[in-house]
């Protein structure tokens, strides 16, 4: 009879315990041995700053460090880093007052949207950890993995100039070296009027 025939599911795998120590505490958990790590701390963890973008490891949002490394956690089984020390971009701040990186994403506005930012920060702060004062080349390529899709990069390695001059301990960051990126939402024609319900 249509209707009552009985669906078999696709067992899940058992959940087991998974510990790492998550920006700067130690965490414990339960999830499934295939877990992906980008799943594990979004929906155990809480670390909701990681993005899932693309989920194929083409956009850089879902980037942690993982004992100090860029790694992109869309791509990393949670099993592989089982007990490392895992930074996400909640783990930048000291909780009250924001990174150096995140003050200079701020005022060079290399912070745009918010779903592609925490990746960027990651990257940047990975990089300024292993080189203190890197060129704009260096900077370039320490980002080329997180992808923007509606604006430019030239505010961002601004940015990351600056907070490495502010990790080096000079007073003042430098100036922005490119000119200021025009809005890229310019005010338009206002915004249709959606019936209740249906605002996005
Ligand atoms: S979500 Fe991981 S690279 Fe896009
Ligand atoms: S500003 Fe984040 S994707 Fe364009």
């Amino acid at each position: 009879m249509v209707g009552s025939e009985h669906v078999t599911m696709v067992p899940s795998p058992p959940g087991q315990r998974w510990a790492a120590d998550v920006n700067g505490q130690p965490v414990e958990v339960l999830a499934p041995s295939n877990a992906v790590l980008l799943d594990v701390l979004r929906d155990k963890v809480g670390t909701l700053g990681v993005k899932r973008g693309c989920d194929l490891g083409t956009c850089g949002c879902c980037a942690v460090m993982v004992d100090g490394k860029p790694v992109l956690s869309c791509l990393t089984l949670a099993g592989q880093v089982e007990g490392a020390s895992i930074t996400t971009v909640e783990g930048l701040s000291d909780g009250a007052h924001l990174a150096p990186i995140q003050t200079c994403f701020a005022t060079h506005g290399g912070s745009q949207c918010g779903f592609c930012t925490p990746g960027f920060l990651i990257s940047s702060q990975a990089l300024l950890d292993s080189n203190p004062n890197p060129s704009r080349d260096e900077i370039a390529e320490a980002i080329e993995g997180n992808l923007c899709r509606c604006t430019g990069y030239q505010q961002i390695i601004d940015a990351v100039e600056a907070a490495a001059a502010l990790h080096r301990g000079e007073t003042e960051a430098p100036a922005p070296a490119s000119s200021p990126h025009p809005d890229p939402h310019p005010s338009g024609p206002g915004e249709p009027t959606m019936p209740p319900g249906h605002a996005k």
